[in-house]
């Protein structure tokens, strides 16, 4: 028998202590230096930092304790993020175009998401007891997913995808676009200043829409208006040349088919951007869908896997639904448009941009 002594002087049997020291030594890292970002950003101290300053300097002008703002600097510059000369530190370029509050790239409110769904994971252990929390839908999107996902599909997915619909025949002649649960509205922005005969109308919950009216101004972008509603139920307009749909529950649901179909000219285009599951395809990523089990919302319903809502069809089955309201005119595979995984809500995963044809009657 094996006596509590006896572990004194011999090692555990299982060497392969190693995959979970791993497993807690990444973990323990990692979250220190997302802590690190998440207070630097949230003291500006990048803002600070565009020319080369003291430690000293730096912590009279933003307030903080001069010792550990030194220390705190060291561990920036040991990441990449700070430029260090003799005592002095300064933003490195990544910084610099990054992680200031109003660089145009900012990656600050992705930040800011990415501490707000560690804030719900710090809450497992009563969620898997009490099950997921009840979030009000338009809260969720409204809080501050729609600026992080803005920040984040400008790293590049939203440009590679505006340049996949641009090179559409369609797109050039299109006088009205529909931009349906546009949330940030930069889709629209773009696709406007790439078309300058297109009006463009992003339809999306009210609460949301007062930050789209936000970038609107910011990009001076008078031919991109709004529409205030709840897709499922409210009228959609009509006459649209293009109808883009990107990241929504209803992107597999088979109702809003016949909607946009209506709502579309003769010979008008669908662009859907969404992940799908084929038919016996499991988990995309278990902790994804864990994630995704933390929130529940009050009007559509989640199902188990990142992404699915209850109604959704297979992959296989929208694409035959699809057929019977349009000709299919291209597949886009993710590794076009993609961008890079964060680990949370909002990636893209495996997601496919599918462009579809309204056929004049
Ligand atoms: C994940 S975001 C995607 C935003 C943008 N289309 C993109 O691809 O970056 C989903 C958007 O759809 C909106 N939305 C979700 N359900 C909606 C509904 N039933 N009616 C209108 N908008 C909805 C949300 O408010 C949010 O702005």
């Amino acid at each position: 028998m094996v006596t509590k002594k006896n572990i004194l002087l011999k090692k555990p049997k299982i060497t392969d202590v190693k995959k979970l020291y791993d497993i807690l030594g990444s973990s323990s890292k990692y979250y220190k230096l997302f802590c690190v970002l998440y207070t630097a950003t949230s003291l500006n101290l990048f803002d600070n930092l565009e020319e080369f300053k003291k430690p000293k300097d730096l912590s009279d002008k933003i307030g903080t304790h001069p010792r550990l703002t030194h220390i705190l600097c060291e561990v920036l510059s040991n990441i990449g993020l700070l430029n260090k000369k003799k005592d002095k530190y300064k933003n490195t370029k990544i910084a610099e175009l990054f992680l200031k509050t109003d660089s145009d790239y900012s990656q600050i409110e992705v930040i800011k998401n990415l501490y707000n769904g560690f804030k719900i994971w710090e809450r497992l252990p009563s969620i898997m007891k009490s099950g997921p929390l009840h979030i009000d839908e338009e809260d969720f999107f409204e809080d501050n997913l729609i600026h992080a996902l803005a920040a984040e599909i400008l790293t590049g997915e939203l440009q590679d995808t505006v340049n996949i619909v641009a090179r559409l025949p369609e797109f050039q002649k299109a006088r009205k676009l529909l931009d349906l649960g546009g949330g940030h509205g930069l889709y629209s922005i773009a696709f406007t200043t790439l078309n300058p005969n297109l009006k463009a109308y992003v339809f999306d919950f009210p609460n949301v829409i007062k930050d789209t009216r936000k970038y609107l101004e910011t990009f001076n972008a008078d031919r991109v208006k709004v529409i205030e509603g709840n897709f499922f139920v409210d009228d959609i307009g009509s006459g649209y040349d293009i109808i883009f749909f990107s990241y929504n529950p209803g992107g597999k649901n088979p109702k809003l088919v016949p909607k946009i179909h209506k709502a579309l000219n003769d010979g008008g285009i669908f662009i859907t951007k969404h992940a799908f599951y084929k038919k016996g395809e499991g988990s995309k990523d278990p902790l994804l869908d864990l994630e995704w089990n933390l929130t529940k919302f009050e009007g559509v319903k989640k199902k188990d896997k990142i992404y699915s809502f209850e109604g959704d069809l297979y992959y296989e089955d929208y694409l035959e639904l699809l057929k019977k309201y349009f000709s299919i005119v291209d597949i886009v595979e993710s590794k076009k448009f993609s961008r890079l995984p964060l680990y949370k809500f909002g990636d893209v995963l495996d997601s496919k941009i599918i462009i579809c044809k309204k056929q004049p009657n």
